[in-house]
């Protein structure tokens, strides 16, 4: 029997991963050649490492933030924005991607848990506005002139954003999807366990099996392009 739902909390809750990105040519953190093969993450996805050298940091985000405006959503991306478009509120978009791929590609709601390249804000003011393509360590802030700007990302040792309405909605929900996650981060590690505790089907679509894989009921692997809209069709299908 498929747990119902009440009526104003999403029946579905998705969370992705870098490996929904990948196939658009953007790099994942983990896999072969990834970014943390390339980086030390301490250096530059840290308030510690920001606090060292804020150039090297705003070096890292500013080439994220150019390939992400070079890469083109890819058909998974497109499959959740058609899913969004039929279910509405129904459905509730979480993403550990700081990427606006899911956006371009037409979702219109996309709770970004670790924040979002396109923004940025004053660690002196708090103050939030639009990021630009390139910034700098001496930039100032738009509102007090401070200094003090950065990408508005959530790093290690920060608080993800939109935790409490996250968690509602898992424990509220009939189906929790992760797709293209390593299971290696928390909280989003955590969610499918979460979903399942409060009785909701759990379903992990990856490249591979991930780490928190026993944590899911089902799993369907291989390529999120070819994967992901095979399975929001059967979703919708089974809707009829
Ligand atoms: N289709 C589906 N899955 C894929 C594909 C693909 N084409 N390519 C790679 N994957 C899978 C990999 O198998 C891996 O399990 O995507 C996953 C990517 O894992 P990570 O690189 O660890 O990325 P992610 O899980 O999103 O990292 C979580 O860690 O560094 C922090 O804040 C950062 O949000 C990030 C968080």
């Amino acid at each position: 029997m498929i747990k119902q739902s009440p009526r104003d909390t999403p029946e579905l809750v998705i969370l992705t991963g870098a490996g929904v990105s990948a196939e658009s040519g953007l790099g994942t953190f983990r896999d072969k050649g990834g970014l943390w093969t390339k980086y030390d993450l301490e250096d530059v996805a840290t308030p510690e490492g920001f606090a060292a050298d804020p150039g090297k940091v705003h070096e890292f985000y500013n080439a994220r933030r150019k390939n992400a405006a070079e890469a083109a959503p890819n058909a998974a991306h497109k499959a959740l924005a058609e899913l969004e478009a039929r279910l509405g509120p129904r459905m509730m978009l979480v993403t550990q991607n700081v990427d606006d791929l899911h956006e371009r590609a037409g979702s219109k709601s996309v709770w970004h848990m670790h924040g979002a390249l396109r923004r940025a804000r004053c660690a002196a003011c708090d103050h939030r506005f639009d990021a630009p393509l390139e910034m700098r360590a001496d930039d100032p802030c738009p509102s007090c002139e401070a200094p003090a700007t950065r990408p508005d990302i959530v790093w290690f040792g920060e608080m993800p954003i939109f935790m409490e309405e996250i968690y509602a909605a898992l424990s509220h929900c009939a189906m929790f999807v992760a797709i293209g996650t390593s299971g290696t981060v928390y909280p989003a590690a955590g969610f499918a366990a979460e979903a399942r505790a409060f009785g909701a089907e759990t379903l992990e679509i990856n490249l591979e099996p991930s780490e928190t894989a026993s944590d899911f009921t089902q799993g369907h692997y291989g390529p999120a392009s070819e994967v992901v809209p095979a399975w929001t069709e059967s979703y919708l299908a089974q809707l009829e």
